[in-house]
């Protein structure tokens, strides 16, 4: 769902700022995650969605190989040659943009340089994925600038190696895929041993059923750069490496496992692994689960899969905080909710809520005056619906 007015001011800028039109542009969206929390890089499944808010990337030829990055928000011009790209802990946020501009270089010829501009209204932190937002935005406009064409997966494995080689997040695919394959009343179901993605109807006729989501922000922090998410990735990897060792079947990544194996191990596991994998192998299950509800018109079964989710992230995975707890607990109270669970990374960030519209202004009442009675502040409420993915302007 592109947001005109968005577009049309970063379209103004530009030509303000760089004294000509945009020769290309780009449009994708932030993404929701529904269920599958942490399996992606575990080669396992995921429900998740585009949502309908998004990041605009302008872009025009420079005369040489100079590159000029302007994010509009902030006012701020970035600027480096495209000989020597290379992250720097400055103006962090062109890291992404420039993470991809190397991957297209891998793929075709740079010859010169580019002016660009950014601008979106994706709330930054909240765990909506901005960042891929970014890169898919900036490969899908960049790409069309330099005739580089990419398949969609590859575009997504470069927004994938923007994050590991210029931000130090050992993410998985989940954010650029989302981003990517998103639809309209949709979610994407994405098999991420395969990269086989299917859109399975979520609200509406196909559907048969009115749904839509909450995102509560916490805006308690949410840094995954810190280490957690790649300390929680490193122990998932060991537990997978040990069950490799013990099980009669290969095991490749933790997609691999039943629950049963699992129990059959856990008490010869180290207890931390075999908690992240407990987490990461229900996950998987639920995903599936949540995938036959879907198509049955099972949404209240769906929602429950959703918190015993969340319940899995505070027990298992530990990438829960209070503040998340306290959003999913007080829906369980609220009319209309189906289900909710921490959305993404975790440590922070929002909560993704499943609703009936109808509901969702007496829920965002509710919410609202128990978060501000609770912290003394506001928790930020959205209404998410699934939107189309990215594309080229
Ligand atoms: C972040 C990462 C994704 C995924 C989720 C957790 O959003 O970027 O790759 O691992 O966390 O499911």
């Amino acid at each position: 769902m592109i947001n005109k007015p968005v577009f049309e001011k970063v379209a103004k800028k530009f030509a303000d700022h760089f004294g000509k039109t945009h020769s290309v542009a780009a449009y994708a969206p932030g993404r929701v995650e529904v269920l599958g929390n942490h399996t992606d890089y575990n080669e396992g499944y995921v429900l998740s969605a585009a949502i309908n808010m998004g990041t605009f990337f302008l872009a025009a030829p420079s005369p040489d190989t100079k590159c000029r990055l302007v994010a509009a928000d902030r006012d701020e011009e970035a600027t480096f040659d495209i000989s020597s790209i290379t992250p720097s802990t400055d103006m962090s946020w062109a890291n992404y943009v420039k993470g991809v501009l190397s991957g297209l270089g891998k793929k075709g010829e740079i010859k010169n340089g580019f002016h660009g501009m950014i601008l979106g209204n994706i709330p930054l932190g909240a765990g909506l994925s901005s960042s891929a937002a970014l890169e898919i935005s900036a490969g899908l406009a960049l790409g069309e600038l330099y005739g580089i064409r990419v398949h969609k997966k590859n575009l997504a494995k470069i927004g994938q190696a923007a994050e590991h080689n210029f931000a130090g997040v050992k993410c998985g695919l989940l954010d650029q895929i989302s981003s990517i394959y998103g639809r309209k009343n949709h979610l994407v179901m994405t098999d991420f041993r395969t990269l086989d993605v299917e859109n399975v109807p979520f609200a509406g006729k196909k559907a048969g059923a009115e749904a839509c989501f909450l995102m509560c922000n916490s805006n308690a922090k949410h840094t995954l750069a810190d280490g957690v998410y790649n300390e929680r990735r490193a122990k998932c990897e060991e537990a997978a490496k040990f069950l490799a060792g013990v099980l009669k079947h290969p095991v490749k990544a933790l997609r691999d496992v039943s629950w049963e194996e699992l129990q059959q191990n856990a008490s010869k596991m180290d207890t931390v692994a075999a908690k992240r994998a407990a987490h990461v192998v229900g996950e998987c299950t639920r995903v599936l689960k949540g995938k036959d509800f879907l198509a049955q018109h099972k949404i209240e079964e769906f929602g429950k899969l959703m918190f015993e989710s969340h319940e899995s992230s505070i027990n298992n995975f530990e990438n829960s905080c209070e503040e998340l707890d306290f959003i999913v607990a007080e829906s369980r109270k609220i009319p209309g909710v189906m289900g909710a669970r921490l959305s993404g990374g975790g440590f922070g960030g929002s909560a993704v809520i499943l609703i009936n519209p109808r509901d969702v202004d007496t829920a965002t009442k509710a919410m609202s005056s128990a978060y501000i009675k609770k912290y003394g502040h506001a928790c930020d409420i959205r209404v998410i619906k699934p939107s189309a993915g990215a594309k080229v302007l």
